[in-house]
């Protein structure tokens, strides 16, 4: 074997042994380079006589051409390699659901989700929404609802009060949402139909009540409503809110100073499983909510005539039916802020609660 066989065979060697782009170049430089093992085979042909350089070109010259060839194709076939093993490293399948985004994660508080179902539920049914001030006059949260001076009924809401101002009135934290009622007469003519949800404040605190809490008030007033119109409503309320196909509800007459008549209302339930309420059947009642008929002083105070509009009303505690519906046995830990409760009792964000998409899910 010649000397220029020997250095072929081990430059061809280096170039199958080479394992990236990086191995290939250096074999390259090592042979072709300025001061490569060919490179330098070159040089000597000029030193060379006529005659042996007619010899000896043609070798050198055909290992180069072939040493070329041979890097080349080595080259290409690391570089699909290496495209190969980036393409299996890199792949994605776009098959795989979408990671949760941080929004995503999110929960949306029960209180929350519940408005926005009765804001759907009530929305279907025509009402609009109409919010008032958290901290109201004693006018708009007892004078015009019909509250005497020193009726024992001002008393029964455990009032939080604030220090009188100038003149020696006293503003209060609302009691419930029924002066939203007053504040929307004076600013909507009939027809109304209006819900309201909002906080209330009263001073009473254990594990079904709170100082803070949310009632949904909500009112109708036109020339006809009537108790047989209310009555319809409600029941269509409780059954698209509980997600049952029918509700038992009993009237039962009642006493509210800004509802003649008053009604409290009770809906069939069964609690004989415990630690679980179910609505639509059984044999035991619970109570829901107040409502009535629209007192004429109250219509009066808010600017209507009572002998040309009528109407009904009613209030709901929003804890309470949450409570219910989701079945959390404790109002304490709504308003604790712990992601934990939350996480476990919360809401997707995304899922907006509406009739036709479903409520809850
Ligand atoms: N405001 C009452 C409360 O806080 C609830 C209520 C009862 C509201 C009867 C009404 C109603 O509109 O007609 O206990």
């Amino acid at each position: 074997m010649t000397e220029i066989d020997q250095l072929e065979r081990s430059i061809t060697e280096a170039i199958a042994a080479a394992s990236d782009e990086q191995a290939i170049e250096a074999v390259r430089v090592a042979a072709l380079g300025k001061k490569g093992t060919i490179s330098e085979r070159l040089k000597t042909l000029g030193a060379m006589s006529p005659e042996e350089r007619q010899s000896m070109g043609p070798v050198i010259n055909g290992l180069k051409n072939r040493v070329t060839d041979a890097l080349a194709a080595r080259k290409a076939e690391l570089k699909d390699a290496a495209i190969a093993v980036r393409l299996a490293a890199e792949k994605v399948d776009v098959t795989l659901p979408v990671r949760q985004s941080p929004a995503e994660r999110g929960r949306i508080h029960p209180i929350s989700q519940v408005i926005d179902e009765i804001a759907a539920i009530f929305g279907d049914l025509g009402f609009s929404i109409a919010e008032g001030p958290d901290v109201e006059t004693d006018y708009y949260n007892f004078t015009a609802l019909n509250f005497p001076e020193g009726h024992p009924a001002r008393e029964m809401h455990d009032t939080f009060f604030f220090n009188p101002d100038a003149n020696g009135d006293r503003k209060v934290l609302r009691t419930h949402t029924s002066p939203v009622q007053i504040r929307t007469m004076e600013t909507q003519k009939p027809p109304i139909r209006i819900v309201i949800p909002g906080k209330t404040y009263r001073q009473d605190s254990d594990a079904t009540h709170s100082p803070m809490f949310h009632q949904v008030e909500g009112l109708v007033i036109d020339k006809t409503a009537n108790v047989a119109n209310m009555k319809w409503v409600l029941e269509e309320f409780c059954k698209a809110f509980f997600e049952v196909p029918s509700v038992k509800m009993r009237f039962r007459p009642s006493f509210f100073p800004f509802t003649e008549p008053s009604l409290e209302v009770d809906i069939q339930c069964d609690r004989s499983r415990p630690g679980e309420v179910r609505f639509g059947e059984g044999s035991d009642w619970m109570e829901i909510l107040g409502c009535g008929m629209v007192h004429p002083n109250v219509l009066r105070a808010g600017g209507l005539d009572p002998d040309e509009y009528q109407g009904f009303a009613w209030g709901m505690g929003i804890d309470r039916i949450a409570m219910l519906k989701y079945g959390m046995p404790d109002l304490r830990a709504f308003f604790d802020a712990d992601v934990r409760w939350l996480a476990h009792y919360g809401f997707r964000p995304l899922d907006m609660p509406t009739l036709f998409g479903g409520l809850s899910n």
